[in-house]
């Protein structure tokens, strides 16, 4: 056949088999009378793409109001904003006469991990040891007890912002990064043992820091791979493509990687209740190199999440001065000193509890649709038959934007989770940030602590202004699994009133 010849059949057999497969997918497949644009039914070109440029949420959120409670985004993939879905998809024993549980779906999961069986991407008999055991690390009780490390080092952030600007340092800063070093060195010592000194670097990023952002990205961008179509596969595993774990990369970087292997190495010789390490280790189930994993996972949530949470409240609030005003004097009045503003002291601050809550329903720093796989035998949910292979999940995103659940959905407003009226009928009780079942988010009630605790501490010292380069725009963001991060811009000063 010649190069002419070749240039033509290749072509046009490729352009038949996308052709086909969309008419199969369109009129044959199994989830055709599924509501959704033929576009996403068709192909996963689309949701690939919106995945890939970082727009999904903002995608998939359109398509409901477009089409509904559940809306097929790609050929083999159902999105649910049904909050009958949450017990369906990841309630413990909601199928099969009470024994089974949905598993996550590999591909989002498993491959950007390097489909290493870690708390994240293990199905669910591997994982259970391993949740059992970093849970007794992560329990509210074990938290508030450990609320000397977290204080410790919020505060040492706060002194270090005061020197900074005491010495005339501050104009406008990026608080994002300051927050950034300060949440390694909190989680370093909570899981390892070990802070990186990054508090001391102020607005300058740790290195630890900085590569954990490149991980995020290369991990969604790999997780994305799997999703093309075969033929693309197929040719990425041959050989003149380097086959390299990234997963195994990052987790392996210096100064962190070697940080966990040695804190591993020593657990015999150390005080037993120490830190997160230990609690993984203490019934010796669990082999080292996964607890090496989870190591890495676990500061690598909290350095991809906490940041940018507490910045999301931060920019909220600075954006409404009324609710500034309203978070601050909640803490100036409650605290004289931050000597007492604690883990424990900042539980029952019903302004700043309401403010944690807005920001996660508006602004969550997981954006991901928690991805499960259907069984082979198929599952019923929302009363519908769901045939086997299928990808279902809640995207929560969508749920929290939604004008069905919520009043004014798009506006930080406090005041609903505090009984305002105008917002009696908002359905609070559909709000699941954390996720539902077995899978729930291991970090929950650190998340709350660490986040209400540099709050309280940040309002309790400083006034600030947002920076004009941080406008209405700023919340409007990219990302996967987690939102790209972006600098938040503020002028920090010494606070005036209730002092
Ligand atoms: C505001 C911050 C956070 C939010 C909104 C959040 C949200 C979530 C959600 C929704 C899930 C469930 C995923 C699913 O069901 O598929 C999850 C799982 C998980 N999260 Fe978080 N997370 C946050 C911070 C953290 C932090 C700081 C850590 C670690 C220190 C962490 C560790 C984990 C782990 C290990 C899992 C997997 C649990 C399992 O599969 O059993 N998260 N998170």
């Amino acid at each position: 056949m010649g190069v002419l010849t070749l240039g033509v059949v290749v072509p046009i057999t490729l352009v038949s088999l996308i052709l086909s497969n969309a008419v199969f997918n369109l009129y044959f497949h199994p989830l055709k009378n599924f509501p959704g644009p033929w576009f996403a039914g068709a192909s996963r070109l689309w949701y690939s793409l919106k995945v890939f440029q970082g727009r999904h949420k903002y995608a998939i959120k359109t398509l409901h109001d477009d089409y509904g409670l559940v809306v097929r985004i790609a050929p083999n993939e159902l999105s649910y904003i049904d909050p009958g879905a949450w017990n369906d998809i990841y309630g413990k024993n909601a199928h099969h006469n009470g024994s089974h549980t949905l598993e996550k779906e590999t591909g989002t999961f498993g491959a950007g991990f390097g489909n290493s069986e870690t708390l994240v991407d293990a199905d669910s008999t591997t994982y259970k040891a391993q949740k059992k055991n970093a849970l007794r690390g992560f329990s509210h009780q074990e938290l508030i007890k450990k609320g000397g490390i977290m204080t410790f080092y919020a505060d040492d952030f706060i002194q270090n912002l005061k020197n900074s600007f005491e010495k005339g340092n501050l104009g406008a800063v990026n608080i994002d990064a300051w927050i950034g070093n300060t949440i390694l060195d909190i989680h370093g010592k909570l899981v390892i043992g070990q802070d990186f000194g990054a508090i001391h670097r102020g607005p300058l990023l740790h290195f630890i820091v900085k590569s954990m952002h490149k991980a995020v990205t290369v991990i969604q961008y790999v997780a994305l791979l799997q999703y093309l179509p075969r033929v693309f596969t197929s040719l990425l595993s041959l050989p003149i493509f380097p086959r390299r774990d990234i997963f195994a990369v990052f987790s392996n970087l210096p100064p962190l990687g070697p940080a966990i292997n040695e804190r591993i190495a020593t657990e015999k010789g150390l005080d037993k209740s120490s830190d997160m390490v230990h609690h993984m280790m203490a019934e010796g189930t669990i082999d080292h190199d996964t607890i090496r994993k989870n190591s890495f996972i676990l500061i690598l949530s909290g350095v991809e999440t906490l940041p940018g949470y507490i910045c999301s409240i931060l920019y909220y609030l600075l954006e409404n001065p009324q609710y500034f005003a309203k978070a601050s004097n909640e803490i100036r009045i409650s605290f004289q000193s931050q000597d007492e503003i604690t883990p424990a002291s900042t539980q029952d601050l019903p302004y700043l509890k309401s403010c944690l809550n807005e920001a996660l329903r508006l602004s969550p720093p997981f954006v991901g649709a928690l991805p499960r796989r259907v069984p082979p035998a198929g599952v019923t949910i929302c009363g519908q038959f769901v045939p086997g292979g299928t990808i279902v999940g809640i995207h929560n995103w969508s749920l929290t934007h939604s004008t069905r659940y919520w009043k004014n959905p798009e506006q930080f407003r406090p005041e609903r989770w505090l009984g305002d009226s105008a917002y009696a009928d908002d359905k609070r009780e559909y709000f699941r940030p954390f996720g539902f079942g077995p899978r729930t988010c291991v970090a929950r009630h650190l998340v709350i602590i660490e986040a209400g605790l540099i709050l309280a501490k940040i309002l309790f010292e400083f006034d600030m202004e947002l920076d004009a380069s941080c406008g209405p725009r700023w919340p409007i963001n990219r990302g996967h699994l987690v939102p790209t991060r972006q600098p938040l811009v503020v002028t920090v000063k010494s606070r005036t009133g209730n002092k």
